[in-house]
């Protein structure tokens, strides 16, 4: 194989990580987080701004953890999409210069291919594959019959699973990312308001939760025009079975229909505990294989990036130094990049 050196900066993390024949040597990250928390969701123009200052301090340190210089290194892979565009630029902008200066090849990788094939630190692929990635922007239920084989057989209509947790958390007066508190306070609340389930019985893998959503927010506010207290944790607890139960309903389908052999769980929402445990009780009464994350393998880092980078570079997919960034990349177009 080859020393791969990946920059991933779609959202509000900055990573770079470096792998040497598929032995992942480093991989630093640099989370915004906090200064998003404060207007209660990422504002883009900062986490470009934040993403200029801090690359090259996470580039500098993921070398030296991984006693690289940037002379060895034989490709420099970069997340060209999805993401928010002006965050995207940064990475790729980092990771054209480094590779017109070392001469070396450039590797373009979809981020959430980046968020299905982390999971390969843990345990080998195993195909047909039925890949949850449901994420901040994203909720798709994807097939893969082989590796980099990726078919979206079923995705949100609308809002994403995340950040529905995020506007609902927001509403109840829980900090972002709102999926970690509504899925904390779940656990001590108990299922009494009844919330829709939009496009079940029907025959599709699409989901929606823009009507979940606003049902929740047009709840709190008929409670409090009357005077009434919503009980926190009970909606979070409502609201966590109903938007996780939409998904594991469309997936048990799925791993019915195409005869699954393995569930991934992929996204920053496959660190719900809910989904997890229920994922895997459906995945064990139907036979199938999962994977579930570790945590570090949730949140965006570059480590993901340099997964599928080293899948890439054994394909020979290399891109030239005019490549731009895609904001709305699908999944199904990862090997198109052309500009
Ligand atoms: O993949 P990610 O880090 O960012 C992108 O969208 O690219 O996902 C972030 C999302 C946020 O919406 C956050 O609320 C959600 O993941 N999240 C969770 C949990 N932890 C993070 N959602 C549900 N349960 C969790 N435990």
């Amino acid at each position: 194989m080859a020393v791969i050196l990946a920059i991933e900066s779609s959202c509000d993390e900055t990573s770079v990580a470096i792998t040497k024949d598929g032995k992942l040597l480093s991989n630093v990250i640099n989370t915004q987080i906090e200064v998003h928390q404060k207007y209660g969701g990422v504002m883009p123009e900062i986490a470009s701004r934040l993403h200029c200052e801090n690359i090259g301090l996470v580039l500098k340190e993921a070398l030296e953890k991984a006693n690289i210089k940037l002379e060895d290194v034989d490709a420099f892979a970069v997340t060209r999409g999805p993401g928010l565009i002006g965050a995207l630029h940064v990475g790729m902008q980092c990771a054209k210069t480094l590779a017109m200066l070392y001469k070396k090849q450039l590797i373009p990788v979809h981020h959430l291919a980046g968020h299905i094939y982390a999971n390969e630190y843990n345990e080998e692929l195993k195909f047909p594959l039925l890949a949850v990635v449901v994420s901040g922007g994203n909720s798709e239920l994807v097939l893969m019959k082989g590796h980099m084989d990726f078919e979206i057989i079923g995705e949100t209509r609308d809002d994403a699973i995340g950040e529905c947790y995020d506007k609902v958390a927001r509403v109840l007066g829980l900090p972002y990312p709102g999926g970690i508190p509504i899925d904390k306070l779940a656990k001590e609340g108990t299922h009494v308001y009844h919330l829709p389930k939009p496009l079940s019985g029907e025959d599709t893998y699409d989901m929606s939760f823009s009507g979940l959503k606003t049902n929740v927010i047009n709840l709190v506010h008929n409670l409090e025009q009357k005077g009434e207290k919503v009980n926190v944790p009970d909606m979070c607890r409502s609201f966590q079975d109903t938007a996780v139960g939409i998904v594991i309903d469309r997936a048990t389908r799925a791993i019915k229909e195409y005869n699954i052999k393995q569930v991934v769980l992929a996204g920053g929402v496959s660190a719900n505990s809910y989904l997890r445990e229920q994922m895997k009780i459906q995945c064990d009464k139907l036979g199938a294989n999962i994977i579930i994350p570790p945590m570090w393998c949730c949140t965006d880092n570059a480590a993901m990036i340099a997964k599928v980078a080293e899948h890439l570079y054994e394909m020979k997919v290399f891109a030239g130094l005019d490549l731009g960034v895609d904001p709305n990349w699908s999944i199904e177009k990862w090997n198109e990049f052309e500009n």
